[in-house]
């Protein structure tokens, strides 16, 4: 049987070396030792990496790119830039916000990141966030798998006209319920919108992802909330808890009781490290609080936890480069997962276990899965972390849809032939 793509000598994450993998009509094919049939494109994988694509299981497609505009951040908060995208949402047109989400998606495509669900902005009575991703998500569909959650950025109470612009979304296509209770007015509304919002996924059989106590007030609880509605509604496995970074704050005694909780109605658990490390603890003097959510603490029991890197270039974060290993590398280092089993632990988190938060279906590198993998200028999952390493090339069905030359430095330098010569070398 002739493949369309052949990749050869390879090393898979589980470690496994000297692998080739074949694909056939989008599909792959085969992953074996010396494939040796017939193959359209037969490339070299030298020895590196290959992993399944990576996926950002949350960002905001509709802010992205937008850096300085109409101004910049000057506190650096989560609040300032709340208000500053208060400020940019009435000027913005739709033209404007397709041309920079596809500038994104293109940057995205090239890092080897194969989905992104992307929260939008319902607040704009307009929905010109919604309208513009939905176009954007059928321009990309070929290349790029978009997953839209209806976000109330403004409260789903606290504003006026975000119940029936958020109903309104999801009548257009809009895929994921949002919400932020710990933005509502008081605890209880919080609350409140969680229940409503929760009620509106189950009828209509949708997944729900909330930002949910992106705050670093101990007190912020709303999580148990999301727990107890996903269990009351039997939506177990289809909902997802974003940033939680309350948590880190939290009295130990209460996360003892809560992550069992958490555990039992399946929740998915998002942190995002980039931005938590940069938006939170900045009401502390010193000891700073890092704010990322219990990220061992949470895995420990079971609950599928992903890192996302929710801002590239936007009022909550002026950096970024649509890099998931960037992101895994600060989620290591904030949650100080330093041992080799929790390095490679947080390669999963920005690539499989991102895919299970989405409900990606036939993703991951077995025979019958979507032939959609990365080549990485890697030896193994925790070098590609330690490396951010180069997308040698990215597939996408079977086909290469980007290419990035191998990244090689020559170096001219002095050397001293009698102690680089080992016959010459005395450590005395
Ligand atoms: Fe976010």
């Amino acid at each position: 049987m002739a493949f369309d793509l052949v990749v050869k000598n390879i090393t898979l994450p589980n470690g496994k070396t000297r692998m080739d993998i074949a694909c056939k009509n989008g599909k792959i094919s085969a992953i074996e030792n010396n494939i040796n049939a017939e193959a359209k494109t037969i490339i070299d994988g030298e020895g590196f990496l290959v992993s399944p694509p990576f996926v950002d299981p949350h960002f905001h497609l509709d802010a992205t790119l937008s850096l300085g505009r109409p101004r910049m951040n000057v506190s650096g908060t989560l609040l300032e830039g709340i208000g500053l995208w208060g400020e940019l949402k009435p000027i913005q047109t739709v033209e404007e916000i397709v041309e920079r989400a596809l500038k994104y998606c293109d940057l995205a495509v090239a890092m080897g990141i194969g989905a992104i669900r992307s929260h939008v902005d319902i607040c704009d009575d307009e929905l010109k966030g919604v309208e513009a991703l939905l176009a954007v998500k059928k321009q990309v569909a070929p290349y790029l798998e978009l997953q839209l959650v209806a976000f109330p950025q403004d409260g789903f109470y606290r504003c006026a006209t975000a119940e029936q612009n958020l109903i309104r979304s999801l009548d257009m296509g809009v895929e994921v319920v949002g919400g932020i209770p710990h933005f509502e007015r008081r605890m209880d509304e919080g609350a409140a919108s969680i229940k409503a919002l929760c009620e509106m996924a189950a009828q209509r059989d949708l997944m729900v992802d909330m930002h949910c106590d992106e705050t670093d007030d101990p007190m912020s609880r709303h999580v148990e909330t999301l727990a107890f509605e996903t269990q009351r509604l039997g939506l177990q496995g289809r909902v997802t808890g974003s940033h939680l970074t309350s948590m880190h704050s939290m009295d130990n005694y209460y996360v003892s009781k809560l992550i069992p909780l958490l555990a039992e109605a399946e929740l998915h658990a998002i942190a995002n490290p980039l931005i938590n490390i940069m938006l939170q603890g900045r009401h502390d003097s010193y000891p700073k609080r890092r704010g990322q959510t219990r990220v061992p603490e949470l895995r420990a029991a079971g609950i599928n936890v992903a890192f996302g890197s929710d801002c590239v270039m936007d009022p909550w974060y002026s950096l970024g480069k649509a890099c998931m290993l960037d992101v895994a590398h600060m989620g290591l280092h904030v949650a100080q997962l330093s041992s080799r089993e929790d390095m490679a632990w947080c390669f999963d988190a920005v690539t499989k276990n991102a895919a299970k938060a989405m409900g990606l279906k036939n993703y991951g590198l077995k025979k019958g899965c979507d032939a959609n993998f990365v080549l990485l200028q890697a030896s193994d999952t925790i070098e590609a972390i330690r490396l951010r390493a180069n997308r040698l090339a990215v597939v996408r069905g079977g086909k290469i849809i980007a290419k990035t030359p191998r990244q090689e430095t020559e170096l001219f330098l002095p050397r001293r032939p009698d102690i680089l010569d080992p016959a010459n070398y005395s450590p005395t």
